[in-house]
Parts: C-alpha cells; structure tokens; sequence
C-alpha cells in the first residue's frame, strides 16, 4: 500500500504468525539496537486478534539483533510469539516476555490502528517504509543460528 502510513488491509493480517513490514525511526534518539545506526530502517510485525492490530520492532530482547520474523512468519503457540533461538516467549497483546532468557522484557510497541479496514501506522516516532523485510540486512548475520564458533 502507500507511504503514507498505510500498511495492509487488516483482513490481509493473520491471526496464527505475523505480517513483516519496514519501519524507519524518526527519532534520532531512538537506538533498539547497538549495532544499528540512527535513524536505520528496521523490520516491524503485527498481528490480529479480537482486539484488532498490535504491532512489535521484529527483535528479540535477548540477542536485540535476532528476528522473531525470519521472514516467513514468526512461530506462535497458544497467543505467544516465540523467539526460536533460545525459546523466548512473548505475549502477543503485551509484548510480555513470561519465559526464557529476557523474562520480564518487553518488545518494543510500534503503535498501529485500523481505519476504514486498512491497518495504519499512528507512531510518531516510526513512518512506514514498506512491506516485508530488509532483503540485504547486514545486521542479520546471526538471525538464523546464534551458535559462536
Ligand atoms: S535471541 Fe531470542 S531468546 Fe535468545
């Protein structure tokens, strides 16, 4: 859909994974990751349920670099989102870590709201840049195994 904040039609959104859409921040201050330069575009996720849309930056909070998303749906069980490298489990409503390594962390909230059935972004501090994720994302080298060598 268009730049202008609109991301999908909330029909387009599954309830059992997650939709990967490009975010970029328009807070200079805001760092989600060390190894990320300011103001970087950064890969979000949203999900439906009865209440309508949430929408989470696509890191997990114990390794802030590795992707719940890889970029065919975040793995879910039971309402949760769950971070397949060391078996984080995050509430999908409240971002909530009740298991794994960063229990009681929080994944960082990308404010969305459906109008007119269209999913927008309403954060002021993210414009939407596109769907799907950063296909040459040098930051991603350890998404798909965190084994050190
Ligand atoms: S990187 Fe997600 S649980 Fe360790």
């Amino acid at each position: 859909m268009s730049a202008d904040g609109q991301i999908v039609p909330v029909a387009d959104v599954p309830t059992d994974t997650t939709f990967l859409f490009r975010v970029r921040p328009t807070d200079a201050d805001i760092q989600e990751s060390p190894d990320r330069e300011s103001g970087e575009i950064r890969e979000a996720i949203m999900l439906r349920d009865d209440a309508g849309v949430v929408g989470w930056l696509n890191y997990c909070q114990h390794f802030r670099h590795i992707k719940l998303d890889k970029g065919s749906g975040a793995e879910m069980r039971n309402g949760e989102i769950i971070c397949t490298n060391h078996g984080a489990y995050f509430e999908s409503d409240t971002g909530f870590c009740n298991f794994g390594p960063c229990e009681g962390a929080y994944l960082s909230e990308v404010d969305l709201a459906v109008e007119d059935g269209v999913v927008q972004l309403v954060d002021d501090d993210y414009e939407f840049v596109g769907c799907g994720g950063i296909e040459t994302d040098p930051t991603d080298l350890g998404s798909k195994s965190n084994r050190e060598f």
